[in-house]
């Protein structure tokens, strides 16, 4: 199992929740996040070092799919989220030790079929 993170433009989250239900990946956690990434804006840079503290409003998908789905889910994420333009997002893939559905007691990837 694998844990997707892709910190994304507000406004694509319901194209890339829409594709990924599509996709027959249809569970996720959406958090509001603030951050900063490599690349400066244009009105930060434009506007000088007292911007570059300033920081962008993003949401985070957090998908914990099978090791099958993992190409799946990046490349939904990366076809719904993208401007091709610098602020586009990140995603960020971890190892999952372990899932447990609470209701079933099922643990493993069973947990998330
Ligand atoms: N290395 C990182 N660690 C943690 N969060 C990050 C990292 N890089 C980016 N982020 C988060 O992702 C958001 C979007 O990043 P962004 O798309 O601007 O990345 P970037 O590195 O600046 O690349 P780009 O040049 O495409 O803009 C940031 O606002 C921040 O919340
Ligand atoms: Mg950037």
């Amino acid at each position: 199992m694998k844990k997707v993170e892709a910190i994304i433009r507000p406004s694509k989250l319901d194209a890339v929740q829409i594709g990924l239900k599509n996709a027959n990946i249809p569970c996720l956690t959406v958090v509001p996040v603030k951050g900063i990434g490599l690349q400066k804006s244009y009105s930060e840079s434009y506007r000088g070092a007292e911007q570059t503290k300033v920081l962008q409003t993003r949401v985070m998908i957090i998908c914990v799919v099978s090791d099958e789905n993992l190409d799946t889910c990046i490349d939904v994420i990366m076809q719904n989220a993208s401007e091709n333009e610098v602020g586009d997002g990140k995603i960020f893939v971890y190892d999952v030790l372990d899932a447990i559905r609470i209701s079933t007691k099922v643990r493993g990837s069973e947990a998330i079929r």
